[in-house]
């Protein structure tokens, strides 16, 4: 195995031979190197005996995509870091390199921010079913420093989102002086802002990603239409319909980001607001084709989530259990479904191309209460979204998945994690 920077393997990719005389593994770089290694293991049958056989191979290999993501809502129902390491594993697995932790909803705020004792105390109780009952649960600053280590060395990232404008009933059950009498931030008030900025700070403090992503989705501003001291900064700054408003606040927010040296990452939502092009847009309205072109063609690059093709809150299959919103009227998200989505739009040049770093699948959590059904959901879904996330363009989905899926799936089982084997297993999930 070698590391050397002239093997021309790029950043993430790796040249494996396996013949009678030995196994080589070359890489530009300890990334390529650990991807190479994760090829050879998937090498060895799940049953092996003694002398072991692996066939002889050949491969040059590399991502299609630099970013290769996996969202985990850690607000809506809490999963803590037993469950996320796991999950990291499986990503490195199977080369999935982001993990984006969605910290904060209405649900339950999920990580301290000492400045602020009540987040945790106050609004990490509860989760979707019972929001504010029973007690606090979030990732301890301890909790995430050890994950955070332990996805360093499997060469993932863990991006933190913590949401704003709205999605933020958790805190304002903590701090109700911060907020607009509903789920949304005031941004009228000079305290809302310092709390923002120390909750960034923090976020920064703890996550060492290049990233921090605000979230920025769903905000209608009617709220904030209605409160005379809003109305007033509207005058001040000039600002004349909601949408400016709602671009001003993520403006405000992504510039305080940037001075934290990270790049602000945020839902499509505040693209169409007009927020600056240094925003890594994650695109996931996938009625809204015009959003991502406008977004792309402004210079911001994107990531791509849409909602019927990589959301895995939504059925498997037809009469599974699963998230009943829009993004099941293509059809359940099926294995077979993600296995042939195309990211790239054939409608754009190589240069609008060039914006796409790459794409990310989604486990919202409102309908997930056990980590065994988060497996479920999970895998193998999640291993048909990696391939395609790595596999080079233009290439046709493999035609061996099913069997290659079959040999990690033995291997999940024999770890005690759940996947999805066939429709039957609904129905046992559904009901435990
Ligand atoms: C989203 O699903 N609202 C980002």
């Amino acid at each position: 195995m070698r590391i050397d920077p002239a093997a021309g393997t790029g950043a993430e990719g790796y040249r494996l031979i396996v013949e009678p005389g030995g196994i080589a593994i070359d890489a530009d770089t300890g990334r390529g190197l650990f991807y190479g290694v994760e090829t050879l293991l998937q090498l060895v049958p799940s049953t092996c005996g003694m002398p072991c056989l692996i066939p002889a191979v050949r491969i040059e290999d590399a991502p299609r995509f630099e970013w290769r993501g996996l969202l985990v809502d850690v607000s809506r129902h809490f999963f803590g870091k037993p469950a996320l390491l796991k999950v990291i594993d499986e990503m490195a697995a199977h080369k999935l390199n982001v993990l984006h932790l969605h910290l904060t909803d209405d649900a339950g705020w999920r990580f301290e921010v000492p400045a602020y004792p009540k987040l945790v105390t106050v609004g990490a109780r509860g989760d979707e079913d019972t929001p504010g009952a029973g007690t606090p649960r979030y990732l301890s600053k301890r909790d995430i420093r050890e994950l955070v280590d332990h996805a360093r060395l499997r060469y993932v990232e863990i991006v933190p989102e913590i949401e704003l404008p709205t999605h933020c009933g958790a805190a304002a059950r903590a701090y109700p002086e911060l907020f607009d009498g509903e789920r949304s931030i005031n941004p009228a008030h000079d305290a809302s802002w310092a709390f923002i900025t120390e909750v960034f700070a923090e976020a920064a403090r703890q996550f060492p990603s290049p990233f921090l992503h605000f979230g920025g989705d769903e905000f209608s501003g009617d709220r904030w239409d209605q409160l005379p001291e809003v109305q007033r900064l509207r005058q001040k700054a000039g600002l004349t319909t909601k949408r400016e408003v709602e671009g001003y606040f993520d403006n405000q927010v992504a510039q305080l980001i940037a001075k934290l040296g990270r790049q602000p990452m945020a839902w499509d939502e505040t693209a169409e607001a007009g927020v600056a092009p240094q925003v890594l847009i994650q695109w996931w309205r996938k009625d809204r084709p015009d959003v991502l072109d406008a977004a792309i063609r402004s210079g911001h690059d994107v990531v791509l989530s849409p909602v019927d093709q990589v959301y895995l809150d939504y059925p498997n299959a037809l009469g599974e259990p699963g998230a009943p919103w829009e993004g099941n009227d293509n059809g359940p998200t099926s294995v077979g479904k993600i296995l042939s989505w195309e990211p790239v739009p054939q409608r754009y040049t190589p240069e609008e191309a060039r914006h796409i770093r790459g794409v990310e699948a989604a486990l919202w959590t409102e309908f997930i209460r056990s980590e065994r059904y988060m497996q479920f959901m999970l895998y193998p879904r999640l291993f048909a979204f990696a391939d395609v996330a790595w596999r080079p363009a233009g290439r046709e989905q493999p035609p061996d998945f099913e069997p290659r899926v079959q040999t990690h799936l033995e291997r999940l089982r024999a770890q005690g994690i759940h996947a999805r084997r066939s429709a039957s297993d609904a129905v046992e999930y559904m009901t435990h």
